[in-house]
């Protein structure tokens, strides 16, 4: 057993999104067992004093900054991590300009090798401890994926991505093809460890019906993996989605038709999602990847939250690298808050707890792993981020200045940075620390 005290901030109710409380506990003990699972908490003095830890036991202190859940990133491209930054275009011009090239390259083992040291490293030091990652449209580079992420420890979904039509030749496959590739894939590392396989088309702008019956055939084949792609996110893209499909009622319904939306599938964007989208999301349990950097940078709109909200449907975070501005789910909540700012009466008023709650619980639950994480409740797993700020910086002075610790947490928000994050665990294991 490891105890770990400090003040341990997270929002275990699932309140919606706009109402949602956080669970503050200041000089709290977590006790974590060998398997890495939350066996006890409560304040340190009671647990000590109660036997459960103590004098026997290793105690970790983390009482200078917070402790809170590990974040889980819903949506970031892999094979994207050396286009980040790329400012000025709209999402086809980005694609046929910058991302995919750069994609095509990892065609190479050995680079995409070094491209999946480069994505885990980025994901382990903003903090992030699960994600849903968009993989590469190449089944070496997947393989040589799952090794890296698996040598880290994080939690990911992944799959190859799909393309039959619509991009450079390179990135091109079939329907067989795809099918082969994919459930070799799934057999080598679904459920291997904290891997599981994601069913991934890039977008229905990219995939022809046949392509999208091999990716349900996949998804039935290797049962309980995801299911990701894009959806709705830019308004030349709808219009070349309902060009190509036209006997679909909407954009979610090319997908919806060869039955890959449910609770396991989590689509990315929806910036311009229709009310029967919304309705026909919220009935079949899928969950939104919200990417508001992303939707910023490629000026791709401002995201209806208060739409998905009220229609039911379950929103999760993404930070969409490349596309997006970075690895940071704190700047990703940020942006979102904003987002939702400007968007004025049309919008939802976003609080910390909500920041927090889209950036953890949500994205776990959209996972299908909100029982193991996204909350340190006891009987789920040690997924925790230790964020302590340097003294004199803006973070540091705002944390000693805080009047709550719904105050702390929206100075949190506004201020912190992947060098706030001190340490960084998964399931007990410690996979990063400054
Ligand atoms: N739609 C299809 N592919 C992509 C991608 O790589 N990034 C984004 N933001 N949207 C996409
Ligand atoms: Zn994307």
């Amino acid at each position: 057993m490891t105890i770990y005290r400090g003040t341990v901030l997270d929002t275990p109710d699932d309140a919606a999104i706009g109402a949602v409380r956080l669970r503050a506990q200041t000089d709290a003990a977590l006790v974590v067992d060998d398997e890495g699972r939350i066996a006890a908490r409560g304040p340190f003095g009671d647990i000590v004093d109660g036997g459960a830890g103590g004098a026997e036991h290793e105690v970790i202190d983390l009482r200078e900054g917070l402790v809170l859940p590990g974040f889980v990133d819903a949506h970031v491209h892999f094979p994207q991590v050396r286009v980040l930054g790329a400012l000025g275009m709209p999402l086809l011009q980005w694609l046929r300009e910058c991302a995919l090239p750069e994609e095509a390259r990892l065609e190479s083992v050995d680079y995409a090798r070094a491209v999946a040291d480069e994505f885990v490293h980025g994901l382990v030091s903003a903090g992030t401890t699960t994600a849903l990652v968009f993989g590469s449209h190449f089944a070496g580079a997947m393989n040589v994926f799952f090794e890296r992420a698996a040598a880290t420890g994080l939690r990911v979904a992944a799959g190859l991505v799909a393309s039959d039509r619509g991009l450079p030749e390179p990135l091109l496959t079939t329907p067989d093809r795809f099918y082969e590739e994919s459930m070799a894939l799934g057999r080598r590392w679904h459920h291997v460890g904290r891997t599981r396989y994601a069913v991934t088309p890039r977008f229905s702008y990219s995939a022809s019906e046949p392509m999208l019956e091999a990716c349900a055939a996949v998804l039935k084949d290797l049962g309980g993996s995801l299911f990701t792609s894009h959806v709705n996110e830019n308004v030349a893209e709808v219009a070349a989605v309902a060009e190509l499909f036209a006997g679909s009622e909407h954009y979610v319904d090319t997908y919806d038709r060869h039955g890959l939306v449910g609770p396991a599938t989590v689509l990315a964007h929806n910036v311009h999602a229709t009310a029967p989208e919304l309705t026909l999301l919220a009935a079949q349990g899928a969950a939104v990847a919200h990417c508001p950097s992303s939707n910023a940078a490629l000026g791709s709109g401002l995201f209806p939250l208060r739409r998905h909200v009220e229609h039911g449907v379950r929103v999760a975070l993404g930070s969409d690298v490349g596309a997006g501005t970075g690895f940071s789910m704190v700047k990703e909540s940020l942006q979102a808050y904003l987002m939702q700012r400007l968007l004025g009466a049309d919008g939802l008023p976003l609080t910390a707890p909500d920041l927090l709650h889209l950036a953890t619980r949500s994205g776990a639950e959209a996972l299908g792993l909100g029982d193991d994480v996204g909350d340190l409740t006891v009987g789920k797993q040690f997924d925790a981020v230790w964020i302590r700020p340097q003294h004199h910086q803006p973070l540091g002075i705002g944390l000693r200045h805080a009047t709550s610790p719904e105050d702390a947490l929206a100075r949190t928000f506004t201020l912190a940075a992947p060098a706030d994050i001190a340490g960084v665990w998964v399931g007990g294991e410690r996979i990063h620390s400054t």
